[in-house]
């Protein structure tokens, strides 16, 4: 008899069709307590969980005692009570290299449209205030040559190096939990202390994961560390940084401006102060979002939980120790 699994995000068919060769599926729409109640058998019954951005805490785990394995469709596992996992020895699998190139992509996207002002120039654009030859109060600031200051040298942080040395000729300072190599042989990179890099980076961008550690990473001192020009970037999650600290910042000139694809509550109200700020572009949560990535993700998961299940560990494991 095949195991049964949960899958808790849509696939697409060919996906789909790869997933139920291995498994017995039940589709969910997500894990709410509502959802677990109304399919209580199936959730009894699982080896496998598959899906992405929803909680996986002790509560659910409780009602799923057959749990072997655990596979979502993201780099990032702070959905995921790693602990209660461990506790259970279930294999938590996740996607760290399928998206790294396209979250670059989205960094130097935001580096550029907070820079040079596009998503407001095209706006006012489209408001029909471009009635004549463009001013000073329609300029933006350079990116070429500019100081790039990159929080977290993981794969994506070295990706997005590799951008701004080759494409835009940026020197760069970067901080991390270790010295990089590759990130100081290939692209030139600095390592400084973070504080060193808050005051001489023209840009600033976070990448960093949402751990014990880096919640609130950057708050009120921070934004004072940093130029009244610097351009401030993240992409990584939205509780590594104070937001109340961040728009106290803009509003008051701490900082020229903000690009941010990541928030303390996504999505974000409606009612946020950050959307009332010309020089913030907020964007939601795109990171990896294209049909390519987004589809190689979903198939890596996809096979991370077949590995996972058959005992396979050596690639995408965050706790193979569990196995
Ligand atoms: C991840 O994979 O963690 C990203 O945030 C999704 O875009």
């Amino acid at each position: 008899m095949k195991p049964s699994v949960i899958l808790y995000k849509a696939l697409p068919d060919d996906l789909h069709k790869r997933l139920e060769e291995h498994f017995t599926v039940t589709q969910v729409k997500n894990l709410s307590q509502e959802t677990v109640a109304q399919h209580a058998e199936a959730f009894a019954s699982a080896e496998g969980l598959l899906g992405s951005s929803e909680k996986v805490d002790s509560a659910l785990l409780e009602k799923m005692p057959k749990l072997r394995a655990t596979s979502t469709i993201s780099v990032g596992y702070d959905n995921f009570d790693v602990e209660a996992l461990n506790a259970r020895n279930v294999l938590l699998m996740h996607t760290p290299t399928a998206l790294t190139e396209t979250v670059a992509d989205t960094l130097m996207a935001l580096v550029l449209s907070t820079a040079r002002r596009v998503v407001e120039v095209a706006e006012r654009v489209k408001a029909g205030e471009w009635t004549k030859s463009i001013g000073p109060d329609w300029f933006g600031v350079d990116v070429h040559g500019k100081t790039l200051g990159i929080v977290g040298m993981g794969r994506i942080g070295l990706a997005l190096a590799q951008r701004a040395h080759f494409g835009f000729n940026m020197p760069i300072l970067y901080n991390a939990r270790r010295q990089h190599k590759e990130a100081e042989e290939r692209f030139n990179g600095r390592y400084c202390e973070l504080d060193t890099l808050l005051q001489e980076a023209d840009y600033v961008c976070l990448i960093l994961p949402l751990t014990e550690e880096t919640h609130h990473l950057i708050g009120k001192a921070k934004f004072e560390k940093m130029k009244k020009t610097a351009i401030f970037i993240n992409a990584g999650r939205g509780p590594v940084v104070d937001e109340k600290a961040l728009i106290e910042a803009l509003q008051q000139g701490e900082i020229h401006a903000a690009g941010l694809d990541v928030f303390e509550q996504e999505p974000l109200p409606i009612d946020s102060p950050l959307l009332a700020l010309p020089n913030v572009v907020a964007l939601p949560h795109i990171g990896s979002a294209t049909h390519e990535t987004r589809y190689n993700m979903a198939s890596t998961a996809v096979d991370n939980l077949i590995d996972a299940l058959n005992g396979k560990v050596e690639k995408n494991c965050v706790n193979p120790q569990v196995k």
